[in-house]
């Protein structure tokens, strides 16, 4: 594909359906968390303002995604539990994958994009990762480039779903690459940079499956890479594409990851993506 079909991929989705329309609290939201001096009382004030988002944010923090004694049943809750850190990944996210749901596979991007999230946690906890919510936020949104596909390249979507178990097949991010001259990672990383994600963020989305080639964020990188397979792994696959890569080996050795401790994160995320599903 020419660069300029790229981007006109890219426009049409900024234009027709795109991050411009998302809801007019999440900017005011995303502002606001520029300031490190902003409390969590000041967001929730500001998100308090549109209740549909609200009821969706509160709907998230009860949903399984974290361990909580008691439910949230305000929103000021809701963000205590969820944290500054991870709502800004939150913000971006829920509008998009809530906008295109009806679209065919979103609904199951979302369901993997969130159980890539508490696994991306556990896996921080595991190898004492410094920043465990920018992983989570990594993980909730390494694949947002896929809605961009599934909305504005849909043709192309479908075929790779119906091919998706097909033993021959190769990654979706190489088909992808092969077939359209980029993939979902390059999406997510422009999604990232436009919204002025911290640099290692909008690295691990844009290598997620090649961490080795981050030059700023490599360990993020391959965390959220772990993180996404296990998701894959333990039933939730990505909808165009089921298997789990090969290179996923390296990737533990990166994190010194060895049997023992991987078979005890495979347990915690078997447990905490059931209680995910419970609740959904
Ligand atoms: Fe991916
Ligand atoms: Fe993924």
């Amino acid at each position: 594909m020419e660069t300029d079909e790229q981007d006109k991929i890219f426009e049409d989705f900024e234009r027709e359906n795109g991050f411009s329309a998302m809801p007019e609290v999440v900017s005011e939201v995303l502002f606001a968390l520029q300031s490190s001096r902003t409390t969590m009382h000041e967001v929730g004030e500001i998100i308090m303002r549109d209740p549909g988002f609200s009821t969706r944010l509160i709907h998230y923090a009860n949903s399984g995604a974290y361990f909580t004694a008691v439910p949230a049943s305000s929103i000021d809750q809701a963000v205590r539990i969820i944290g500054l850190g991870p709502l800004k990944g939150l913000c971006l996210g829920l509008p998009v994958f809530t906008r295109y749901k009806h679209v065919l596979g979103v609904r199951e991007i979302w369901a993997h994009s969130r159980a890539t999230a508490i696994c991306c946690q556990i896996v921080s906890e595991a190898v004492r990762f410094p920043e465990p919510d920018t992983a989570e936020t990594a993980g909730l949104l390494h694949d947002i480039g896929k809605v961009v596909l599934a909305v504005s390249a849909g043709n192309f979507f479908l075929s790779q779903i119906q091919v998706a178990d097909s033993p021959e097949r190769k990654p979706d991010w190489k088909q992808e690459k092969e077939h359209l001259g980029f993939n979902h990672c390059f999406i997510g990383g422009w999604f990232a940079r436009k919204f002025q994600m911290p640099p290692p963020l909008v690295e691990a989305i844009l290598w997620h499956h090649e961490y080795e080639k981050s030059r700023y964020g490599r360990d993020l990188a391959c965390l959220c890479m772990v993180g996404d397979q296990i998701a894959a792994s333990i039933g939730f696959s990505h909808p165009d594409d089921v298997f789990v890569e090969p290179g996923l080996v390296g990737a533990l050795k990166h994190l010194g990851i060895d049997d023992a401790l991987f078979r005890r994160i495979m347990t915690r995320c078997l447990e905490r993506v059931a209680r995910m599903v419970a609740y959904d």
